[in-house]
């Protein structure tokens, strides 16, 4: 089957890559010249376990090709999937659809009787049903779809081909028949396909989001907490969440969320319901995203705390920048944010990341950085664990603390082990974690 995959960012790269890896022919589009040139050289634009070798192999076969012409797409193609981004509106907190509108309106005049054109990207709920109006205008006998995508970066190829569940938001059966055909073999392979209406399609992408957002902010509330009460929020989450009701995913106290879908997708979630006179039933998901941003000031405030009430002239080695590990994503990275803050109040910080230094350095240009985790701790009066890389579970704290300047550890992500830290000589203290309180107590500077 022939298709095209408008958008070749995260998603539309991996979806260009992975259904041209299906067995369809695809053009993958853009309006970046160099990133086209690159994907047709078959080069992955992004970090992403996999990506690389579906991409040489689907390329170099024929049946992934490039372009930048929307007009050559049309052609192409009756099967059209947006995959564009849908940011933080500059000036408020609601979704900006200048792209998705942009490849609409250039698609639009183009396009084959019969065309079926099917969002991927993350919208408001709403938007197909306006896209489908906007596109009526110039076009007979074409509609639009919306198949949201759930995948996870680092792990993007693996959930395109194996996904939990497909969801398709169709408002014909032959819509729906066209989407089954492009998913037959993941299908075959008992993947659950929910097809409904484009609406509720829209709206189960940013349910979910928010749901996992609220898990992540409802264990580091309750770490907060804990922190107050003297308890430990690590075996909270455990205990909790070995209730299967409950599940113990998405349940690690620490630094919370950031990356490029969480933050900016309950907040346009929240707009959108104040627009549609709900905004009551979502009004916890300011919370949520409150929550979340608290602790990245907690862990700045508790560093300076550590630090015995001044950042000035003190030197933090920090372990991590990417939001997440297994990703060089550094958008809205919590790491980031906290190094920046610590800088700002006066340390010398120099971060370490396997992954995205170069990402982190085109965003904080400010910071320094490394490729060598005893590089980034040498001479440090406070190592801080931002990111939880697994490497960095494989440390050894002995010859780390032989180049430190004082071995004092504050693993805001948990995962590293304590008990060999503090064997090692480390004064490790955690978001969450009762030590903390009495640590920091006899350091005078008590919460
Ligand atoms: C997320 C959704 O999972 C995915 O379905 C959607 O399509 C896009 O948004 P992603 O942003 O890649 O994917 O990251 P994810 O693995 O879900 O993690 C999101 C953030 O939550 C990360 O910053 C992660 O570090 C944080 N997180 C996760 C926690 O802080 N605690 C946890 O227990 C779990």
């Amino acid at each position: 089957m022939r298709i095209t995959v408008i958008g070749t960012g995260y998603v539309g790269t991996v979806h260009a890559a992975c259904m041209a890896d299906l067995g369809h022919e695809v053009l993958g589009i853009d309006i970046d010249e160099e990133r086209i040139a690159s994907l047709s050289a078959g080069r992955a634009p992004l970090h992403e376990a996999g990506l690389g070798e579906v991409l040489a192999r689907t390329v170099s076969s024929g049946r992934l090709r490039f372009s930048t012409s929307l007009a050559e797409g049309a052609a192409f193609a009756r099967t059209h999937f947006v995959c564009v981004g849908t940011p933080q509106r500059p000036d408020g907190q609601a979704a900006d659809l200048r792209f998705v509108d942009a490849v609409i309106d250039g698609l639009a005049p183009h396009l084959r009787p019969g065309s079926l054109v099917v969002g991927k990207s993350t919208v408001p709920v709403g938007t197909a049903a306006r896209l489908a109006r906007r596109l009526a205008v110039s076009t007979r006998d074409c509609e639009v779809a919306w198949n949201p995508e759930f995948l996870r970066e680092g792990s993007a190829v693996q959930d395109t081909m194996h996904p939990e569940r497909i969801v398709v938001g169709v408002v014909s059966e032959r819509a729906d028949n066209v989407l089954r055909e492009v998913y037959r073999p993941l299908l075959r392979a008992g993947v659950p396909w929910f097809s409904t209406d484009p609406a509720t399609a829209e709206l189960v992408k940013v349910a979910a989001n928010s749901f996992l957002a609220t898990k992540v902010s409802f264990i580091n509330a309750m770490s907060e907490v804990c922190e107050a009460a003297g308890a430990d929020a690590t075996v909270l989450a455990r205990a909790i969440g070995a209730d299967s009701r409950i599940g113990d995913r998405f349940l690690e106290p620490g630094l919370g969320f950031g990356g490029s879908c969480f933050p900016k997708d309950i907040r346009a979630f929240a707009a959108r319901a104040e627009e549609l006179g709900a905004g009551a039933s979502v009004v916890f998901l300011h919370e949520v995203d409150r929550i979340n941003t608290r602790q990245r000031r907690r862990t700045v405030d508790l560093s300076r705390r550590l630090l015995g009430g001044s950042l000035a002239g003190r030197r933090v080695g920090v372990l991590g920048a990417a939001f997440k590990p297994g990703s060089d994503d550094v958008r809205d990275s919590p790491a980031l944010a906290v190094a920046s803050a610590l800088q700002e109040g006066g340390a010398a910080v120099r971060v370490h990341d396997p992954e995205a230094l170069d990402n982190a350095r085109a965003a904080h240009p400010a910071l320094a950085y490394t490729l060598d985790v005893p590089k980034a701790c040498e001479d440090a009066d406070l190592v801080l664990h931002l990111t939880r890389w697994p490497e960095y579970g494989r440390i050894d704290p002995a010859g780390l603390a032989a180049v430190v300047h004082e071995p004092l550890l504050l693993d805001a992500r948990g995962g590293l082990d304590e008990p060999s830290w503090r064997a090692a000589g480390w004064s490790v203290h955690a978001l969450g974690r009762p030590d903390r309180r009495t640590a920091v107590s006899a350091r005078g500077g008590a919460s």
